[in-house]
C-alpha cells in the first residue's frame, strides 16, 4: 500500500536552523513534501537536495503572504515557523523589517494555522527570561518575540490552535551566518579566526550566554513534535559561559568593541521541563566545538 505524503511547511527554510531542521526531516523521514517559504531577509541560502523519497519546494515570500502562497496545499500537518527577523542588536538598525516578519509576518502565520487546523511550532527567544523578565523590553526583537508567545497562547485559548514553543538559545554550529549584519557571536568569532583578524568581543565580556549546538536544538524541536504535548520547552544547555572565555578558548587575539544596544547581562532557563517531559538533554559542549574547530583550521606556524 502506497503510504500517505505528509506536508511540512519550514518557514525561514533557508536560514540557519530551518535549513538544519530541513536536513534532519529530510533524512530521517520518508513521505514527506517540505516547503520552505523564505524571503532571504537574512541573506544566506542553505539548500538542501532532496533524498529520493521525499520532495523538498523552496518558495521565496514574506509570512504575511502566507495565505496565497500556500492556498494550493490541502492538508498541511505542521508549519515550524522560523522564518522571522532573528537578531537583538540589528533590530533597532532594521527595525521596519523586525516589525514586518516578527508582527504583521507572524500574525499572518498564526492565523492560517488556526484556521486549517495546523500546529505550530514557534522559534521563540530565551531573551524573554533575563533579569526577571524585564529583558524582553531591551529591544523590537525581545519585545515582538516575547509578545508573540502570549499571542499564541491567547489565540489557542480563544479561537483553536495547536502549537509547541520551543526556545532556543545561542545556537551554533553548521550553517550558521559569518559574515554580515545577520552573524551571531560564534560566527563571527569564526569569520575573524580565519580571516586572521582579532576576535572582536563586545564589552564588558562578561555577559554570560548558554550557548547550544544546532543539532541539540534540532533534537528538541523534533522531540516536541513528536511528543504532541502542548507546550513550552526550553532547549538550553543549562550551562551559562562568558563571551569572553569563550573567545578565549580560540587561543587567537581578541579585541574589546563598544557596548551595543540591546545587550543582555546574562541568560536564564527558569524551568528544565524539556529534560522531564521531552527526555531532552543536550549532548554537544561549545569547549569541544571549538576545540575541533581550531583543530581543523589552524594556519602552519
Ligand atoms: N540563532 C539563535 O541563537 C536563536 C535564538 C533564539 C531564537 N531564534 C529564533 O529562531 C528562528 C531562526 O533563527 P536563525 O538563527 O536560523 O536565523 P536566520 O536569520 O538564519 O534564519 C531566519 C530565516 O527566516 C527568513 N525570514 C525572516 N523573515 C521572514 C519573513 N517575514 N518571511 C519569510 N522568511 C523570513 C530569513 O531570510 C532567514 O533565512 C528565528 O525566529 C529566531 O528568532 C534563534
Amino acid at each position: 500500500m502506497k503510504q500517505k505524503i505528509k506536508t511540512i511547511v519550514v518557514t525561514g527554510g533557508e536560514g540557519f536552523i530551518g535549513s538544519n531542521l530541513i536536513n534532519k526531516l529530510n533524512s530521517k523521514l520518508k513521505n514527506l513534501k517540505i516547503i520552505s517559504i523564505d524571503n532571504g531577509l537574512s541573506k544566506q541560502s542553505n539548500r538542501i537536495k532532496a533524498n529520493k523519497n521525499n520532495k523538498i519546494i523552496y518558495i521565496k515570500g514574506h509570512t504575511k503572504q502566507i495565505k496565497s502562497l500556500l492556498k494550493k496545499e490541502k492538508s498541511i500537518d505542521t508549519i515550524f515557523h522560523f522564518g522571522e527577523f532573528s537578531r537583538i542588536v540589528k533590530s533597532f538598525e532594521h527595525s521596519e523589517k523586525c516589525f514586518s516578519s516578527n508582527h504583521t509576518g507572524t500574525l499572518e502565520v498564526i492565523k492560517f494555522c488556526s484556521n486549517n487546523k495546523i500546529r505550530i511550532i514557534y522559534s521563540a527567544s530565551s531573551s524573554k527570561f533575563g533579569n526577571k523578565g524585564r529583558d524582553e523590553n531591551l529591544s523590537p526583537y525581545s519585545w515582538t518575540k516575547s509578545k508573540n508567545i502570549e499571542l499564541i497562547k491567547n489565540y489557542a485559548k480563544w479561537f483553536n490552535l495547536d502549537y509547541e514553543i520551543v526556545y532556543f538559545y545561542n545556537v551554533y554550529g553548521p550553517g550558521q551566518i559569518r559574515n554580515g549584519h545577520m552573524a551571531a557571536v560564534i560566527g563571527i568569532f569564526e569569520n575573524c579566526y580565519l580571516k586572521g583578524k582579532p576576535l572582536t568581543v563586545i564589552k564588558p565580556g562578561t555577559q554570560k550566554r548558554d550557548f547550544t549546538h544546532v543539532d541539540d536544538i534540532i533534537n528538541g524541536v523534533m522531540l516536541a513534535w513528536k511528543k504532541k504535548l502542548n507546550g513550552e520547552f526550553m532547549l538550553g544547555t543549562n550551562k551559562n559561559s562568558s563571551v569572553i572565555d569563550i573567545a578565549k578558548l580560540f587561543n587567537h587575539p581578541i579585541e574589546y568593541i563598544g557596548e551595543k544596544p540591546g545587550e543582555r547581562l546574562a541568560s536564564t532557563i527558569p524551568d528544565i521541563n524539556s529534560q522531564k517531559r521531552l527526555g531532552y538533554k543536550a549532548q554537544i559542549k561549545i569547549e569541544d566545538y571549538i576545540k575541533t574547530f581550531v583543530k581543523q583550521n589552524a594556519k602552519p606556524k
